[in-house]
């Protein structure tokens, strides 16, 4: 059984009279009439509670999708108790036969699965649908396949010396319990990749999706299933944060926990693990991927077409909702007055609605608390003596909840909007003066705790240079000439540290080898 090298999905275009668009078009009329009532899926059953949530269209919010039952403290208990059962017969299925399943989904996704999920995708999480297509199509089609050759290299290549006489091996044992898998709203494949990658180590898991996305992350639960995903080993509890959580937490079963979201959370999350650490029959593994104030960092040789094209696509892509987009800048004096002309006129072109008009670049925020806590801070900027709006500003949340692309000038490197996440369509520019490069350099190192993503734009080899040593811990995912958005799988592993994460690489054989333990053995003839 060999897993050859896989090369990443190709993304599709979708153009005009195109039969893939006709598809999908058609695929986005179906998934939005629906109206489907999402249960809980425990050990492969269908479970009800009658405490209902809804998922709304953020571009249209009266419309519903469907609504969704909630998880309460009795069904996290019956969830547990589904995964250990499962995991009795999962955690000693052969790797081959895991890496099959994988596979199966790849397929999947790649080919019947892919209007499914890139229509939800674009109807419950409002991304257009170039969009949609990288993320719920190519990225989880590529963790998939790249998850599964990773494994099969780990589990292929027996890195242990054995002198004549003796066979010693490294064994790689699933975890002993269930992980905890929490996922974010703003990727499909996020979310399809955080429940699956410890199954694939032959662990078990509870997936508790962001509840802003359970439409797309129910119908991954159909894609499971219908790749051949035995009852129980993936558990699904939508639900309240706490609600879930807690109970969760509090399982002496709990092996780990396997997290994209807020700093916040992540950190609630740990201390609680703390404060039961004693319960646990063993350490529980925490890999976690939070919050992010990644910047674009440019020198005064950088090519200014590039600088603005990344700039706009960094910063306003799916409306700054990426852990991973671009929010604070900093631009040399020489370069400003050009620079700035030119990203104004890109910004007056962007066009934002519905997503079902695939012409739109942005369309809305995700709910009514994203979209008021976006809207504080451009209020503040607003109100502040020390910054002003050069563009955008409006947000309307009549219809759907919108908010211009808005970029803020400060005079004040710690300025607010330059330290703190925002998480929506606002970037804030500090104008540095050009024989001030490296002290703004370390500016951009000491300005934010977190450390995820970054770009240096420069056509001086030595202003790379510089730049990155520097900035060597100012971002996981560092880009040089290009956008801070858009990792690759099998091309850039994605994570940072510092606040925001274990640097833990999404879709790779650091991140799988967290989800076993390793057991050493020494046999001697
Ligand atoms: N992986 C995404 C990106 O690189 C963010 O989660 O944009």
């Amino acid at each position: 059984f060999q897993v050859p090298k896989p090369k990443n999905e190709p993304i599709k275009a979708y153009r005009e009279g195109s039969e893939e668009k006709k598809s999908l078009k058609a695929k986005l009329k179906e998934l939005k009439n629906e109206q489907i009532e999402i249960p809980l899926i425990i050990g492969g059953k269908e479970v009800r509670t009658g405490d209902l949530g809804k998922c709304v269209m953020p571009h249209n919010h009266s419309h519903v999708l469907a609504t969704y039952h909630k998880a309460g403290e009795k069904e996290v208990q019956m969830a547990i108790d589904a995964a250990l059962k499962a995991w009795k017969e999962w955690s000693t299925t052969p790797w081959e036969h895991r890496v099959a399943v994988f596979l199966r989904m790849a397929e999947l996704l790649s080919g019947p699965y892919r209007d499914i999920l890139n229509g939800a995708t674009m109807l419950n999480q409002s991304k257009n649908v170039f969009q949609a297509e990288i993320d719920s199509a190519c990225e989880l089609t590529d963790f998939y396949r790249f998850n599964s050759y990773y494994a099969y290299q780990m589990y292929t290549e027996q890195p242990m010396y054995s002198p004549q006489g003796t066979w010693n091996r490294l064994e790689y044992r699933p975890l002993e319990g269930f992980i905890f898998a929490v996922t974010p709203f703003n990727f499909t494949s996020i979310a399809g990749n955080l429940p699956t990658a410890p199954v694939l180590m032959g662990n078990v898991s509870l997936w508790k999706p962001a509840s802003s996305a359970v439409f797309s992350a129910y119908k991954l639960m159909q894609l499971f299933k219908e790749a051949g995903l035995p009852d129980g080993v993936i558990n699904f509890i939508p639900g309240s944060g706490g609600k879930v959580g807690n109970p969760v937490l509090a399982s002496e079963h709990l092996a780990g926990i396997h997290f994209t979201g807020s700093t916040a959370t992540f950190q609630h999350m740990w201390r609680t693990v703390g404060t039961n650490i004693s319960k646990y029959k063993s350490y529980p593994r925490i890999v976690g991927e939070t919050g992010g104030k990644d910047f674009i960092f440019a020198h005064a040789s950088a090519d200014l077409d590039a600088l603005v094209a990344a700039t706009v696509r960094g910063a306003f892509e799916y409306q700054g909702q990426k852990c991973s987009a671009a929010s604070r800048m900093y631009v040399p004096e020489s370069i400003w007055p050009k620079f700035k002309d030119m990203l104004l006129d890109e910004i007056k072109t962007i066009k934002m609605g519905d997503v079902e008009d695939f012409t739109n670049f942005m369309n809305a925020v995700i709910d009514r608390a994203a979209f008021e806590t976006i809207k504080g801070y451009i209020d503040y900027a607003k109100d502040s003596s020390d910054a002003e709006i050069l563009i955008g500003g409006k947000c309307d949340d009549s219809v759907g909840y919108f908010i211009e692309p808005t970029v803020i000038l400060t005079t004040n490197p710690h300025f607010k909007t330059m330290e703190e996440e925002i998480f929506g369509p606002v970037l804030t520019i500090y104008v540095y003066k050009d024989n001030e490069y490296e002290e703004a350099l370390e500016l951009c190192d000491n300005t934010s705790p977190y450390a995820l993503t970054g770009a240096v734009f420069a056509n001086d080899r030595k202003a790379i240079e510089i730049a990155e040593k520097k900035l060597t811990h100012t971002a996981g995912n560092f880009y040089i000439n290009d956008k801070p958005t858009g990792a690759v799988v099998g091309q850039q592993p994605f994570g940072g540290g510092r606040a925001s994460g274990t640097n833990d690489k999404a879709g790779s054989l650091l991140n799988l080898l967290r989800w076993v333990s390793q057991r050493t053995i020494k046999e001697n003839f």
